[in-house]
């Protein structure tokens, strides 16, 4: 087995970080100084990924403008000696083969995924939710496409979380192949209480195999009459093996608002031209706290 393709689902409507995304893509908020999409499509090009279709909506059209040349702005920074940018610009460009495909209706995950059937063809292929940034010393997706090809089965990525977060994500049935392998058996979106099976929920990294899109498309529509990706994954671990990979490294949900500050935090205290600044303001500041 080997992944080449990624799919970004990123055609939801954000509504937990409104009123910025009425107009602007959560995808296209500037974490420092890059866009979230960026950081999630640089995770999937150092995981080896060469073709990237996006999941777009007819107010994201700033994405795909995003990952296209721009000539009048790069001809006008290198005519102001500022090739290097330039450079830069262009180099976001040519990191993939990118793909676009519009969901025409906000039906949920499952249903953006399912959009990708024709882009996938018959190969194994990673999911990148579009705001789920990831923190980590080899890249997420990478980790969880070592277990897929070693294992020549789907994969989910994810970690424990806390008995108070698990709720609102998803419990899992495991046991325990090796490392941090674990087989899956089972698994339940949003549990109560009595469902929960364990701590470790999936969060927001897949390699699957295209099977998933026949049961995408037979999948009922679930909560908020969406078609949930965890209910079709639920059957594709009935189907056939799936291995989950607790994966290393820090997630952040860029999707609400502190989890977006969190990750804004974070990535400013690594960033070279702000990092030492931000260290000393958060001192000062903490006097006055
Ligand atoms: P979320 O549930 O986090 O995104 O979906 P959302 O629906 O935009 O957020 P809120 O709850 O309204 O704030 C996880 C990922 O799936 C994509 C989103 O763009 C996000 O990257 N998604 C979600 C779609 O592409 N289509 C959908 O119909 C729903």
């Amino acid at each position: 087995m080997k992944v080449r393709k990624a799919v970004i689902p990123a055609a939801g409507l954000g509504t937990r970080m409104l009123p910025a995304t009425k107009t602007v893509p959560k995808e296209m908020l500037p974490l420092v100084d890059k866009p979230v999409l960026q950081y999630i499509i640089e995770e999937a090009v150092e995981s080896g990924i060469e073709d990237i279709l996006i999941v777009t909506n007819r107010a994201k059209s700033a994405m795909d403008d995003y990952f296209d040349y721009f000539p009048e702005l790069e001809h006008r920074l290198c005519r102001s000696g500022r090739e290097e940018q330039a450079h830069q610009l262009r180099a976001v460009a040519d990191m993939a083969n990118f793909f676009y495909v519009r969901q025409r209706e906000t039906r949920g995950l499952g249903h953006a995924i399912a959009r990708a059937r024709h882009f996938v063809g018959d190969e194994p292929f990673a999911v990148l939710l579009g705001d789920d940034i990831m923190m980590s010393k080899t890249p997420v997706l990478k980790q969880l496409i070592d277990a897929a090809e070693k294992y020549n089965c789907s994969c989910v990525g994810g970690q424990a979380v806390s008995d108070e977060a698990l709720p609102a994500y998803c419990t899992t049935d495991l046991t325990h192949v090796e490392g941090r392998v674990y087989d899956v058996h089972h698994i339940v979106e949003k549990p109560k209480p009595e469902e929960v099976m364990s701590n470790f929920a999936i969060l927001g990294r897949y390699v699957l195999t295209p099977d998933i899109f026949d049961i995408l498309d037979a999948t009922p529509p679930g909560r908020n009459g969406e078609i949930q990706l965890t209910d079709g994954l639920a059957e594709l671990c009935h189907r056939e093996r799936m291995v989950y990979v607790d994966f290393e490294g820090r997630r952040f949900d860029t999707g609400n608002l502190t989890g977006f500050l969190e990750a804004t935090m974070e990535f400013a205290l690594r960033h070279h031209e702000t990092g030492a600044w931000l260290r000393e303001y958060i001192k000062e500041k903490a006097k006055d706290l």
